[in-house]
């Protein structure tokens, strides 16, 4: 008999904190409140053992809610979900990381947090206005903090035992060596953007060879033209091996060793999105090397400014 498809546990094991991050995770970036909470509950009764969320999500009390109601029903515990949230840019001064990180775990309502990372490398203006604009509609920047100092705040979390792991998003290799170059805790991880169109290759190998698990976002393009799920090579395969295209892309996230963070409001498609299985090795590679589109989706990056949440009023 053949053996069961084992790829949707896979688990990734983090250079710190003895914990290990389960490949499939859900994310919860979804502006309505309602959805956010249906969403959370229907992707921990799909089998989803990650959540992410963030500070400037405004979903922390909503994903608290939903896993609250699942652990409280019994089937899963506390401990068997590695949930994630992120640190704002207003907050990246130093004395205010912990205060962030507490508001944040009460929302949540956890006693610890297994993953605690830096939003984006951009320190905002410090304050409780997290779009801090000047009168010409330009964000204001806090030149007066380093990447550095956050890091150390964040280290400080991890050593006083309230969160397992840190680490780091929306940064490029540069920022990830800078860090890793000068922290006493190394990044367990490294969340940006990725998918076929958008591989990260050099990010991954350097993640790779440093104990560093890629955790990718947007690994189904995100929704947007040009739509990643349409591809005629990745439709291709999915015919070819009984799967739908979103199947085949979260696979291959996996198998080229990343992990990733998928989401929808849609019961059936959160239940078809955890379903995934191994392709085999040349469906892999064919995705590798067959699509040389290259596009990114979210800005994030080069700003700070998140390119998928409506801008504040
Ligand atoms: N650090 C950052 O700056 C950052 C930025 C962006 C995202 N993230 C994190 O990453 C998570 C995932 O990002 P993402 O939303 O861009 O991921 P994604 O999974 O690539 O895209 C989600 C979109 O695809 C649709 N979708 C989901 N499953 C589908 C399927 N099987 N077939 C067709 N369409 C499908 C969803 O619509 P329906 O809801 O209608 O199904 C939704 O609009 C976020 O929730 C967030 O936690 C982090």
């Amino acid at each position: 008999m053949a053996e069961p498809d084992t790829l949707r546990y896979t688990r990734f094991a983090l250079n710190h904190g003895q914990s290990a991050l389960p490949a499939l995770g859900f994310g919860t970036l979804i502006p309505d409140p309602v959805a956010t909470r249906n969403a959370t509950k229907a992707a921990l009764e799909a089998g989803f053992r990650a959540l992410d969320t963030a500070e400037r999500y405004g979903t922390e009390k909503e994903v608290g809610e939903a896993m609250d109601e699942v652990f409280k029903e019994g089937r899963i515990k506390r401990e068997d979900v590695f949930v994630i949230t992120k640190l704002w840019n207003t907050n990246h001064r130093p004395d205010r990381v912990k205060p962030a990180f507490e508001t944040s775990l009460k929302k949540l309502k956890l006693d610890y947090l297994d993953l605690y990372l830096i939003h984006t490398p951009f320190a905002f203006r410090a304050g409780d206005e997290q779009d801090p604009r000047d009168a010409d509609g330009n964000v204001i920047y806090d030149r007066d903090v380093t990447l550095l100092d956050t890091w150390g705040a964040m280290e400080e979390l991890v050593k006083e035992g309230k969160c397992t792991a840190i680490g780091l998003s929306d940064v490029g290799l540069e920022k990830v060596k800078e860090i890793v170059g000068a922290a006493t805790i190394k990044p367990a991880v490294v969340h940006v953007e990725s998918h076929p169109y958008l591989p990260e290759w050099e990010l991954l190998e350097y993640c790779r060879a440093n104990g560093i698990v890629l955790q990718a976002f947007a690994p189904l393009g995100h929704n947007s033209e040009p739509n990643l799920l349409e591809d005629a090579v990745i439709t291709g395969i999915a015919q070819r091996v009984g799967k739908t295209p979103a199947q085949v892309v979260l696979a291959w996230a996996i198998q080229r060793g990343t992990a990733l963070l998928t989401t929808s409001k849609n019961a059936d498609r959160i239940r078809a999105n955890f379903d995934v299985s191994t392709l085999p090795d040349e469906a892999v590679r064919e995705i590798s090397e067959g699509i040389k589109s290259r596009v990114r989706f979210n800005s994030v990056v080069n700003t700070g400014v998140p390119g998928f949440i409506p801008r504040a009023k």
